[in-house]
């Protein structure tokens, strides 16, 4: 099996009332691992493409709090599936070892992005190449 049969998106729980909406991210529940990293990307224009890597290990759930933005998710072998993110209540589920882009940012977009790991840049494989001789010989 592929990682990327992993993916999958989250509908959080929303407690909305007069006053307004409040989603929630409990990890361990809503969220499939321990959160040990938040971040946030904003201000990134349309045409720019983030992400372009995989990781080791981090397994990351992404959720546009604002605005939208597009996640294309590539296996390595050919395969690709391009996720919308448009609601502050639906997320993405991206395990390790898949290859993920960010792209198609609206001037508004807020994307939180909740990650398993603190940061380690030793855990990226940046390089695609890279990447797809890392998932043909795990598949051996
Ligand atoms: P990068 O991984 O290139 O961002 P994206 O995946 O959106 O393209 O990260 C940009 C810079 O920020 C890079 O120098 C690494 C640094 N960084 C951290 O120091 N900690 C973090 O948790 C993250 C995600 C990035």
């Amino acid at each position: 099996m592929h990682n990327i049969d992993l993916v999958r998106m989250l509908e959080l729980p929303e407690r909305g009332d007069e006053r307004g909406n409040l989603v929630i991210a409990e990890a361990g529940s809503d969220i499939p691992f321990d959160i040990k990293r938040v971040f946030y990307i904003y201000g990134s224009d349309r045409d720019v493409i983030r992400g372009c890597h995989a990781n080791r290990v981090s397994e990351f759930v992404l959720i546009n709090v604002a605005g939208s933005s597009k996640v294309k998710v590539l296996d390595g072998e050919g395969n690709e599936i391009i996720y919308s993110l448009n609601r502050p209540k639906t997320g993405i589920y991206l395990p390790s070892m898949v290859w993920k882009e960010m792209y198609d940012f609206s001037e508004d977009s807020v994307l939180l992005c909740l990650a398993s790991t603190h940061y380690d840049e030793s855990e990226y494989v940046r390089d695609i190449e890279e990447y797809k001789k890392i998932v043909r010989e795990s598949a051996k």
